[in-house]
């Protein structure tokens, strides 16, 4: 494994972290059972994933508990990484809602650490931007809880670089947490420039497409979890057809370097500038083994320029 420091912080992560949202099971996944789900976080811990991002949303709570179950013993080995601002009523997605009020982030923080079962996390992250509370509120919380200890470092996820400018002039933030990947480029245009500008770690969320990139969905797939609704991107009709064609494309690049079309895309996007880490979301043991090896290689040029030629649509 391969290590980088996030932003500005003394946080060295590993270049491949662990994404915990797909082991939260119900109501956006499904898993493969509690003992998959918690040996696929001791194979991370064995292959060097030192860094492991979970929200109190996923599972609405699971997630965190089952993270902060299996690492107990071994919390001064890793970086846990959770977060705050998005609330629900009910075990449902309709009750679903942003609110990062200073009064919500201080109640949140003390849930997340009970689930964790640790006393701080080593970076908080804004969830998503809760456009009806002023960043000044969010961010003072946040600054309350570092100084408190309850969290080392403060991180933003799904923020703009207005966002993160305003946030800047208040303190300190470390990292931001966007989608990225071979199928979803749009931060390369502002925002990726912006955060290598000012040392703001980044840490890409969703690198397979939500699995897309592995290249094992076609066309007649017919997903059974949050993938059939598509809450976040990449599944609608027409984008989803669009990726299987790409994908199709790039496996044979993979195959080509005898590698997984999942290492070869999590290798492209760890070797981006700017990029710190890539979280990828696992099922099972097997899943983390594998993707272990995007790390230690490089893409040769001739080939990086096919990929973009095939991502930009001119070789389909
Ligand atoms: N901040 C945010 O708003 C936000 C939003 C989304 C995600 N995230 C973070 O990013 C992490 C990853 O995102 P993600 O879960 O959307 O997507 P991802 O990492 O792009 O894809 C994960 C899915 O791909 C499949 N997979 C992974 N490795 C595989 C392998 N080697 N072979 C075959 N299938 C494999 C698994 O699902 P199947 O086997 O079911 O296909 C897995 O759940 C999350 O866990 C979370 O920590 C953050």
């Amino acid at each position: 494994m391969e290590y980088r420091v996030l932003g500005k912080s003394d946080l060295s992560v590993s270049i491949i972290g662990y994404g915990a949202w797909g082991i939260g099971g119900a109501p956006f996944w499904t898993t493969e059972g509690e003992e998959n789900s918690a040996n696929s976080i001791l194979k991370a811990l064995s292959v060097g994933i030192n860094f492991f991002d979970t929200a109190p949303v996923y599972g609405f709570g699971y997630s965190e508990e089952l993270l902060g179950k299996t690492l107990r013993k071994k919390r001064e080995d890793v970086i846990i990484a959770t977060k705050c601002g998005l609330r629900w009523e009910r075990e449902d997605l309709s009750s679903l809602r942003k609110e990062a009020t200073q009064k919500s982030i201080l109640f949140e923080i003390d849930a997340s650490l009970k689930r964790l079962q640790t006393d701080y996390v080593d970076l908080y992250q804004v969830h998503w931007p809760d456009e009806s509370t002023p960043i000044s509120e969010t961010m003072e919380a946040l600054l309350k809880i570092q100084k408190a200890g309850k969290a080392r470092y403060i991180g933003v996820s799904n923020y703009t670089v207005e966002m993160m400018k305003e946030s800047l002039t208040y303190g300190q933030i470390v990292s931001l947490q966007p989608m990225y990947s071979m199928l979803e480029r749009d931060i390369e245009q502002t925002i990726l420039p912006y955060c290598r500008e000012v040392d703001i770690g980044i840490i890409c969320y969703s690198p397979l497409a939500s699995g897309v990139l592995t290249g094992k969905y076609d066309e007649n797939t017919k997903f059974k979890d949050w993938r059939g609704k598509d809450i976040i991107g990449h599944f609608t009709d027409d984008v989803y057809l669009s990726h299987v064609r790409k994908v199709k494309e790039i496996a044979k690049i993979a195959k080509k370097l005898g590698k997984t079309t999942a290492q070869l895309a999590i290798n492209w996007l760890i070797h981006q500038s700017g990029v710190t880490t890539a979280l990828v979301g696992v099922k099972n043991p097997g899943q983390v083994e594998q993707n272990s090896g995007a790390v230690g290689w490089k893409i040769p040029d001739e080939d990086l320029n096919t990929i973009i030629n095939i991502l930009e649509e001119r070789r389909l």
